[in-house]
């Protein structure tokens, strides 16, 4: 993992904006994600020094929030809310049957693929919630898996799951059912 001057000057701008480094431990993180897609040794000891805390913390911080990760993902990552609400609404098979239809083992990478039951995405009364990404898909329902592994497919070939930047993160959720979603 190569730390490039880009990155050196993209984490100044922003750790200017906080009157502590350490404030600025989330907006770092998420930059560093963004870049490389996971935390490896020298992540973990490039961000601790950076903020000026220890890289345990940084690891810390990493092992309890989601959406960094400690090994590469593949370029679909598919997180299936598992949560009460998700999963009265069906999520967990729905979970499975995307596990199936991708052949990507739950919790595992499979090329193109990463997939995971993740707990709960914010948007409980619109289950059962998918995020692909940046993208978050609602009501999807089990019996809909076939033509959503579709519907991502194609969304990446079009590249509108391209990661956006974490101050551009889209409000709400695509709701599955939606005449532009159904295809
Ligand atoms: S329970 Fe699934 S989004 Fe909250």
């Amino acid at each position: 993992m190569e730390i490039d001057s880009q990155l050196e000057i993209a984490c100044d701008e922003i750790i200017a904006r906080y009157p502590q480094k350490r404030s600025a431990a989330m907006m770092i993180m998420h930059l560093i994600q963004e870049k490389f897609g996971y935390f490896d040794d020298t992540a973990i000891c490039y961000a601790a020094k950076k903020l000026g805390i220890e890289p345990v913390d940084v690891y810390g911080m990493l092992s309890f929030y989601p959406m960094y990760s400690q090994k590469p993902r593949g370029r679909i990552h598919i997180k299936v809310c598992r949560t009460l609400s998700c999963a009265l609404a069906g999520s967990i098979k729905l979970g499975t049957e995307i596990s199936r239809i991708t052949g990507c083992p739950m919790g595992e990478t499979r090329g193109i693929y990463t997939i995971e039951f993740v707990e709960c995405l914010g948007n409980c009364s619109h289950g059962a919630n998918v995020q692909v990404n940046d993208r978050l898909f609602e009501k999807v329902a089990a019996e809909d898996a076939e033509k959503f592994v579709e519907k991502i497919k194609k969304l990446d070939a079009d590249g509108e799951l391209a990661p956006v930047s974490a101050s551009e993160k889209p409000q709400g959720g695509d709701d599955f059912n939606s005449p532009s979603y159904m295809g």
